[in-house]
């Protein structure tokens, strides 16, 4: 937990020269986003909650980022037992614009344009389905990112 903060703090320092972030070092948070989430998805209860959930064929071109948003933003809803700590630093994770930005395949312009569904408008599912739509989106945007270097 603890390399993890300090991983996280340096991300939060580096993240202010911006585009000066390394393709390598978002490459890693997002391998450590996934860790996380395992970690999390063991302690959380799975019993029928409904969350709107973004799995790859509902995200539209350019709006991979805000889907990380919408997980983000939905992650809270989780019955996460004792992992709140870690719930609460994915979630931070996955809202940061610096990892949103860096897994869009689109210009700013084009995404700024792209119109985005609310999160609130996808599809609810299953709290299984959820974490499952969330790894995969995690994996292909660390293979994508691995391709830009
Ligand atoms: C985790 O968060 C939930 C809901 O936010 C809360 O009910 C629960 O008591 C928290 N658990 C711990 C161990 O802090
Ligand atoms: C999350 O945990 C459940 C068991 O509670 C398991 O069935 C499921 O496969 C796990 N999901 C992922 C993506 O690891």
């Amino acid at each position: 937990m603890t390399m993890q903060l300090l991983n996280f703090c340096l991300l939060v320092i580096l993240g202010h020269t911006a585009m000066g972030v390394p393709l390598k070092q978002i490459q890693l948070k997002l391998v450590e986003m996934q860790k996380d989430l395992e970690n999390l998805n063991k302690s959380v209860q799975h019993h029928g909650l409904m969350l709107n959930t973004p799995q790859t064929e509902d995200i539209k071109e350019c709006c991979t980022g805000h889907a990380m948003l919408c997980f983000g933003e939905k992650l809270d809803a989780l019955d996460s037992q004792n992992s709140n700590i870690t719930k609460r630093l994915l979630g931070k994770s996955l809202k940061k614009p610096i990892i949103r930005e860096s897994v869009n395949d689109c210009s700013e312009d084009d995404t700024k344009s792209a119109n985005c569904p609310a999160c609130d408008s996808y599809p609810l599912r299953d709290s299984r389905t959820f974490v499952q739509a969330l790894k995969t989106l995690l994996q292909q945007c660390t293979a994508k990112v691995g391709y830009r270097r």
